[in-house]
């Protein structure tokens, strides 16, 4: 295959930014998307000039790293398919294919298609731990967990912190990540103790950020490679609710 590549180049986050246009040659079926921005490297450091930056780590769709806006859709609109487990036979031969960073306040461009998602680690730190003193390595028994809570927490954990979600937002919210990294702990027996001083801080950190308001598009459940539901926000919104009218004694 044969493909034409615009990427959005930037220096850095106050740098002005565009599009260029690359050739990829040659390009086989099975390779994945970052695979063939590995080869377009190749050809670019061959000659002389600067690589195009972009994050990769686990390509398996498990460590959150990787993100892209291909075609104008966070990790390429194939349902629950991050940019790493996107191959290129999803593409026709001749295509033109335009390749973004996430875009929202944010998230600043680091570089090219880099940008900084730390402010969802600061959300993470702001609540998203079990702090009591929970022992050593339990019975399994010991603490009984229901069937449906334990596996509706497991289906909240699988949130990658990605970013997507804020990326395809019109709103740039990132209410899915937090209503999973929320959710994921207080549906647990060990994680109820501290839910609603959790929930309350980090609702506040993610809106200190600068992350928008949900207004419930769905468009962050559409693209997330991991099929967060949109349920983990209305449940969210419960406990944030509850929390609220508990008042100060919340936040203690
Ligand atoms: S909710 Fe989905 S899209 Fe958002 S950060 Fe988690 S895995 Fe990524
Ligand atoms: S590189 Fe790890 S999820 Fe894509």
């Amino acid at each position: 295959m044969n493909l034409t590549l615009k990427i959005w180049r930037q220096e850095n986050a106050s740098a002005p930014g565009r599009f260029e246009t690359y050739q990829a040659r040659d390009v086989l079926p099975d390779m994945s998307f970052l695979e063939m921005l590995d080869v377009v490297n190749e050809t670019i450091i061959a000659r002389g000039a600067d690589p195009i930056a972009f994050d990769s780590d686990c390509r398996e769709g498990i460590c959150g790293m990787c993100s892209l806006v291909i075609n104008g859709i966070a990790h390429g609109g194939h349902r629950g398919t991050a940019t790493c487990q996107l191959h290129m036979r999803h593409f026709k031969d001749g295509a033109v294919i335009t390749i973004e960073p996430w875009r929202a306040r944010a998230f600043p461009v680091i570089k090219d298609l880099v940008t900084d998602r730390s402010a969802l680690d600061r959300v993470i730190q702001a609540g998203g731990f079990i702090s009591v003193n929970t022992g050593g390595a339990p019975d399994g028994n010991a603490i009984p967990v229901p069937k449906e809570s334990a596996e509706a927490s497991m289906d909240a954990a699988a949130c990658i912190g990605c970013g997507a979600c804020v990326a395809v937002c019109k709103n740039a919210s990132a209410m899915l990540f937090v209503a999973a990294k929320v959710s994921h702990l207080n549906l647990l027996p060990q994680g109820k103790i501290e839910k609603h001083h959790r929930v309350m801080s980090m609702v506040r950190q993610m809106d200190s950020e600068g992350f928008g308001n949900c207004s419930v598009t769905g468009s962050c459940e559409a693209v997330c490679p991991k099929e967060i539901s949109l349920h983990f926000i209305a449940k969210m919104n419960r406990d944030y609710g509850v929390a609220m009218l508990k008042g100060p004694a919340s936040l203690l």
